[in-house]
């Protein structure tokens, strides 16, 4: 049960960082590196779009602010105290989860550029990881609470088959080429 107690908090926490994630795939406009490479390779590549950060941004800082007002009162606050242990002290920080997520994915894309990986080429690892790492790091800065080692761990080893599946979805919607 301690375990099942880990990963659900882990995954109560994250999940606005899943969300951001996940709704940046419905990401349209113009791509955020307004095209423009550096040293004759892309900055970020088309698939870094002003639209994904937006649609990612306010999709996270919503859920946050679900969680957060599900927390506060009424009759599910209890339950939720019960289940959580903890309520949540900012009505943000499921933004600061999306836009840490959100950065952490184009630092991702940077490197992948540098690197001389095409976008939406799989850098294995990178590509799974890069928004918890993003994510975490952001809101820490802000919320530095909650999240223990053994939560941490958990994420790592949940969110790339999380990842994985949710890749399926997007692969079959046609909004990814790739299936990874
Ligand atoms: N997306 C977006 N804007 C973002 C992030 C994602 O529009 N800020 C959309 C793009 O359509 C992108 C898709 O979500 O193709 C999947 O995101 P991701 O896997 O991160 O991008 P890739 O296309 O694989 O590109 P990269 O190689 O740079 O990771
Ligand atoms: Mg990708």
């Amino acid at each position: 049960m301690w375990i099942l107690g880990v990963i659900l908090h882990a995954l109560y926490y994250i999940s606005p960082a899943y969300c951001a994630n996940a709704f940046a795939v419905f990401g349209f406009g113009p791509p955020v590196d307004g095209g423009r490479s550096w040293r004759g390779k892309r900055i970020l590549g088309d698939g870094k779009t002003w639209g994904g950060l937006l649609i990612g941004t306010t999709a996270g800082t919503l859920f946050g602010l679900m969680w957060y007002l599900l927390s506060q009162s009424g009759p599910l606050a209890q339950v939720y105290y019960n289940v959580f242990d903890f309520r949540i002290p900012d009505p943000l920080f499921g933004m600061y989860l999306a836009l840490g997520a959100l950065a952490g994915d184009m630092t991702a894309s940077f490197v992948k550029r540098r690197l001389g990986i095409e976008r939406g080429r799989p850098l294995w690892g990178v590509d799974q990881l890069d928004f918890v790492f993003g994510a975490l790091a952001i809101a820490y800065l802000f919320v530095p609470t909650f999240i223990i080692p053994e939560e941490f761990i958990a994420l790592l080893i949940i969110t790339p088959l999380m990842h994985l599946a949710g890749n399926q979805i997007a692969y079959l919607s046609n909004r990814k080429k790739e299936r990874w």
